[in-house]
This record gives C-alpha cells, sequence and structure tokens, in this order.
C-alpha cells in the first residue's frame, strides 16, 4: 500500500515552511508524489504554482518543470526557491551590503504607495530603499521590476535567481511586520480604521526582520545540483492562456483553487504592495483568477460543462436561500467551466502514455455538497484519462468552518483534501 505525507501542513506548522503560502502544498507530500507515481516523468507542468513547490522538487530531482501561476509575487517565490543550497553562505553578507546600501539611499518618496494601507511613511520608504537597494546590489535589471508590475509572462524567469531571493526576503519579512493585520481567516489582512493606526517600525526593525529572513531562507534551500535550477521555468499568467501555447509534458502535478470562493490574490496583498503593483492590475488579477469571489469584470467562460457540473449547478440554482440562482449559481457555473476548459487543456498537454495528479477540495454550499474529486474526474473522465489511485486527507482547517457566520448555521462539516492520479 502506498502511503503519502499529508499535502498540507497546520496554519502553525505552515509558517515554517520555505515560505508562508497559505495555500502551499508540502515538499514531502510532492516527493512521495513524484516517487509513488512519477517516477518516470522527465517533465512536469503546473498551472497552479503558487509558491512553487512543484517546480523546486522537480528542480531537486532533475525533472525539467514549468510553472504557472496568476500572482506575479508568487511567482518571483517560485523562482527564488530555486536558488542552489551551494550559494547559501554568501546570502548573509550580500543582505548585509544591502541594508547598507539601503540606509545611505534615499528614494524618491511614491505618493500612491500601497504600503501606506498599514504602515507609517517612512516605514514604507524603508521597504522601498530596501527593494531599490536588492536590484542595486544584485545588479537585476531595474526595467524587470516594470515588468513584473505589468503582467509580463516570462518576467520572473528572467529575474536573477538572488534577486527574486531577497525579493522573497522582503515579502516574508514584510508579512513579519504586518502579522498584527492578519485576520482570522489566514487569507485576510485588515486594514487599520484610521490611518494613526497604522504601525510605525523604526528603520532598523525593518533591516532587522530582512536579515533574519534572509537568514531562514537561506537555512532552507533545497537545491543540491547548482545548475538545477536551468530545469524549471517560471512563468506568470493565467493558467489557460499559457497552456494554450505549451509543448507537451511527460506529467501534471498541480492543485487548482477549490471552490471556497478564496480571493488568492487579496491575501497576497503584503506582497503584491512590497512589488509595488497598481491598484488596477491588483484588480485585474483578481478578476482573472480562477474561483474569483469577484462578479464585476470577471471573463465569462462559454461551452459545455461535464453533466455532474451541470446538474450541481441546477441543484445550487433551486436551492430556497437568498442569492443562490443569481449569484452563488452563475458563480459555480463560471469556476466549473474554467476549471473543466482547465483540465481538457492540461489532458492535451500531456502525453497519452502521461500521469495528472490532482489536489482538490471538497466544500459545501449551505447543505449541498460540492464534491469537487467527483466533478475534476468526470471532467478528465471527457478527455479520455481514468482515475488510477486516489488518497483522501481529513481537512481539520477548512475555510468554511472558520466562518464564524457559517458555524452558526451549519453543522462543522468534514471535509477531504485528495490526490487523484489520474491515466
Ligand atoms: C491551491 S493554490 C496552489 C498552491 C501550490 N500548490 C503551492 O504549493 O504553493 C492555487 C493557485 O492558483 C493560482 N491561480 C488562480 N487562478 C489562476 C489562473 N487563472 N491561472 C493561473 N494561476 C491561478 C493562485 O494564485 C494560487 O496560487
Amino acid at each position: 500500500m502506498i502511503t503519502l505525507a499529508s499535502p498540507k501542513q497546520p496554519p502553525i506548522e505552515q509558517q515554517k515552511d520555505w515560505y508562508p503560502y497559505y495555500a502551499g502544498f508540502t515538499s514531502a507530500f510532492v516527493t512521495d508524489v513524484f516517487k509513488s507515481y512519477l517516477e518516470l516523468a522527465k517533465s512536469v507542468v503546473d498551472p497552479w504554482n503558487g509558491s512553487g513547490t512543484t517546480t523546486a522538487v522537480a528542480a531537486s530531482r532533475s525533472v525539467t518543470s514549468m510553472g504557472i501561476d496568476i500572482n506575479p509575487a508568487l511567482s518571483v517565490v517560485a523562482r527564488a526557491r530555486l536558488t542552489p543550497k551551494s550559494i547559501a553562505d554568501s546570502l548573509a553578507p550580500i543582505a548585509a551590503d544591502i541594508a547598507a546600501a539601503a540606509e545611505k539611499s534615499t528614494p524618491a518618496k511614491r505618493e500612491h504607495d500601497p504600503l501606506l494601507v498599514w504602515l507609517g511613511p517612512a516605514a514604507s520608504n524603508e521597504i522601498r530603499k530596501l527593494q531599490r537597494a536588492i536590484h542595486l546590489v544584485t545588479a537585476a535589471d531595474d526595467a524587470l521590476e516594470v515588468d513584473l508590475s505589468t503582467g509580463d509572462e516570462s518576467a520572473p524567469s528572467r529575474l536573477p535567481l538572488i534577486t527574486a531571493f531577497f525579493y522573497s526576503a522582503l515579502f516574508a519579512a514584510t508579512r513579519d511586520l504586518l502579522r498584527r493585520f492578519r485576520g482570522s481567516n489566514p487569507t485576510w489582512m485588515v486594514a487599520p480604521t484610521s490611518p494613526h493606526k497604522r504601525l510605525r517600525p523604526r528603520p532598523e526593525t525593518i533591516r532587522v526582520a530582512f536579515t533574519d529572513r534572509v537568514d531562514y531562507l537561506s537555512s532552507r534551500l533545497q537545491i543540491i545540483k547548482p545548475d538545477s535550477n536551468e530545469l524549471a521555468s517560471i512563468l506568470t499568467g493565467r493558467a489557460s492562456v499559457i497552456l494554450s501555447d505549451q509543448h507537451s509534458f511527460d506529467a501534471c502535478l498541480t492543485s487548482p483553487p477549490y471552490a471556497t470562493r478564496i480571493d488568492y490574490i487579496k491575501s497576497s496583498a503584503p506582497e503584491l504592495s512590497v512589488l509595488g503593483l497598481s491598484t488596477d492590475f491588483i484588480t485585474t488579477l483578481r478578476q482573472q483568477s480562477t474561483g474569483t469571489p469577484l462578479v464585476r469584470g470577471v471573463n465569462r467562460i462559454e461551452g459545455d460543462i461535464p453533466e455532474e457540473a451541470q446538474d450541481l449547478v441546477e441543484r445550487v440554482a433551486g436551492h430556497e436561500s437568498h442569492g443562490s440562482a443569481n449569484y452563488y449559481a452563475p458563480w459555480l457555473r463560471n469556476y466549473l467551466a474554467e476549471i473543466h476548459k482547465a483540465l481538457e487543456l492540461i489532458a492535451a498537454r500531456v502525453k497519452p502514455a502521461g500521469r495528472i495528479a490532482l489536489v482538490v477540495q471538497d466544500s459545501y454550499y449551505k447543505s449541498l455538497h460540492i464534491d469537487l474529486q467527483k466533478l475534476v474526474t468526470a471532467s478528465l473522465g471527457a478527455a479520455g484519462r481514468s482515475l488510477i489511485a486516489q488518497h483522501d486527507f481529513p481537512v481539520r482547517h477548512a475555510l468554511s468552518n472558520m466562518n464564524a457566520n457559517a458555524r452558526r448555521h451549519l453543522p462543522i462539516r468534514k471535509h477531504r483534501e485528495s490526490l487523484l492520479v489520474f491515466e
């Protein structure tokens, strides 16, 4: 019997991951999936790559990979994770140079800096100084900063590894500084109720938070072979758009957004603010994310969906509760149509003899069970792929159970997260 490490860790343990991305799966789980099911694959694609667990584990196993994510900040993290362990000792001295360069520099103040939501002007400015100093000391092309903040799909892969590494340390340090604004739900960052309640950490505190994160991240690098990073390409953009334009892969290992209306982009507000993305661009990213809770400006996905999916949408539309027919059912249809389309594309890009490994979680709409396991199996079945293995893991921290309102009206539900393997 095959046993696998769990895909997720409890939230407190997640803070100890290479990067604290709440939706990330563990390296131990991805390693087990490679060993148990993808041993023969020489190339793998993850179209919802997030913080880059798949691409990092693939590189450490000398497997060629491509990781796609709509979130440019996470693509930077995924790139940074490819930094080889062999240079770990040189990162602390470079961080000291960055901190010294930041102390001396006086970058122009930005008028509408997104960091000003949580931080006073001097603290926001200090983070900008560190950002400038990262470019200066790592000799990164400044144009890349613009490319990252306007959605150039290949910008993350052109970013020098150590630039991506220090950006990730600055992201994590900013997240540490803003921990007071974390909501009870791990995807929320609350804003202070008035500008007076913004934080005003001293410049030295910010620089120490940065160098501490450099130490932490460099002690946990996992790529042993110095040139393995060349095996991974990290792209930023919509999975369905980028996949349409790719060659074929031996395997796919991924975890799509679930039917829980999580706003992944909003949950990365600290990282996206460090990148300096404009509010308009952030709104576009939110609109283009699969499963976005937004309604306005979202792409409507046309085309048929499998019978099981259509049947569920009709049951939701017929539910007596307010908003079922007008909001939730159209949202669910669009979500399922997008997942279906992406799975069709994945099936077309993975070689016929190759395997597709998906991690999905079920959820509930009121009393109706959204059996995502069954729905994705139907979509891949229609594309000629059959389920050869399933591993179920109990979910201890389901978001719907964290929502106080849902808790009041519904019994605590048992959720399952599953690895589904198709051939
Ligand atoms: C469940 S998470 C995957 C986490 C990943 N396995 C990891 O270890 O970090 C789903 C990811 O899909 C991304 N995403 C959402 N909509 C997308 C889209 N249309 N195209 C590409 N990525 C998208 C989100 O940004 C999020 O990082």
